[in-house]
């Protein structure tokens, strides 16, 4: 069984519990948007990102010391280096959101979700495994950043759940233009499943999924790498033909080489 949804808090009135129906599906928060968007607290990743100016960092746990929970709390309270990479390289490689349908998994603290609005998304989906995630950090974030002003035009929905459900979950025209995730694939056991999500719920006649990660997670066995590998295998089986390619390498001698990758049926430009 799987929960999508805030169902546990009662008294909040826009969440609803969906337990294992499609039918029942509901966004947990209908938000709209107002393009200011404010990260200064970026700063304190000694990163900068232009336009961004205001920004809630969490990064929960102590130093040294792991707060992980496999399939309950999987970091989602910190805000990690790949989401910063993400940005960076949409904004340096002027990649266009504009009027686009927009969706991150394992969105955490949502920066790139954030940025995407700030670039004229026309419509943001976000999804985390972890509901206290979404409730005091996603949403905070969003609202901070001007996404719930009711005057404006982006609507944007949170998801509570497993990423594996969601294909199931949204009818066959829920499309996505554009996929963002960052730091979602250390594991190799999770990373299946991201890929197949991924396939399912990208526009097979322009969509492009941007994945960005470690090339490699010392420890856990995932990384970019075998990301790859994993969802060209499971492109084989695609109908449309999918092009997977990385995007842009990160290697900044201080912490692990880290990647962006791209995904879409429209062959990309090579590094
Ligand atoms: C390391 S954190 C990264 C958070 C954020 N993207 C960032 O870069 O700051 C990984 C996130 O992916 C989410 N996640 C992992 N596996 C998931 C799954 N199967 N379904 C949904 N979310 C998942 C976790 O809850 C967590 O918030």
């Amino acid at each position: 069984m799987f929960e999508f949804g805030f169902g546990k808090k009662a008294s909040d009135e826009r969440l609803g519990q969906v337990e294992g129906s499609a039918d029942a599906l509901k966004p947990v928060v209908e938000l709209s948007r107002r393009a200011d968007v404010d990260l200064s607290g970026l700063d304190r990743l000694g990163v900068e990102v232009s336009d961004l100016k205001r920004f809630v960092i969490v990064n929960g746990g102590s130093e040294g010391e792991s707060d992980l929970v496999a399939g309950e709390y999987e970091g989602g309270r910190k805000l990690w280096e790949s989401s910063v990479d993400l940005v960076q390289y949409c904004a340096s490689e002027k990649f266009s959101f504009s009027g686009k349908r927009v969706l991150e998994l394992g969105c955490g603290h949502a920066l790139p979700s954030i940025f995407a609005a700030q670039q004229g998304a026309a419509e943001l989906s976000l999804l985390d495994f972890n509901e206290d995630v979404l409730r005091n950090i996603t949403e905070p974030n969003l609202q901070l950043n001007g996404l719930g002003a009711s005057e404006t035009s982006c609507k944007t929905r949170l998801f509570h759940g497993d990423w594996a459900a969601l294909p199931d979950l949204l009818r066959d025209e829920d499309r996505f233009d554009i996929i963002l995730s960052a730091e979602t694939v250390y594991s190799p056991l999770s990373m299946k499943s991201l890929a197949q999500t991924i396939l399912r719920l990208l526009s097979n006649k322009n969509g492009t999924a941007l994945v960005a990660g470690k090339v490699y997670y010392f420890g856990v066995g995932g990384g970019t790498i075998e990301f790859q590998r994993t969802i060209k295998g499971l492109a084989l089986g695609e109908e449309t033909p999918v092009h997977v390619s990385s995007g842009r390498r990160i290697e900044d001698g201080a912490s692990n080489v880290r990647e962006i990758i791209r995904i879409s049926p429209q062959q990309l430009p090579e590094l």
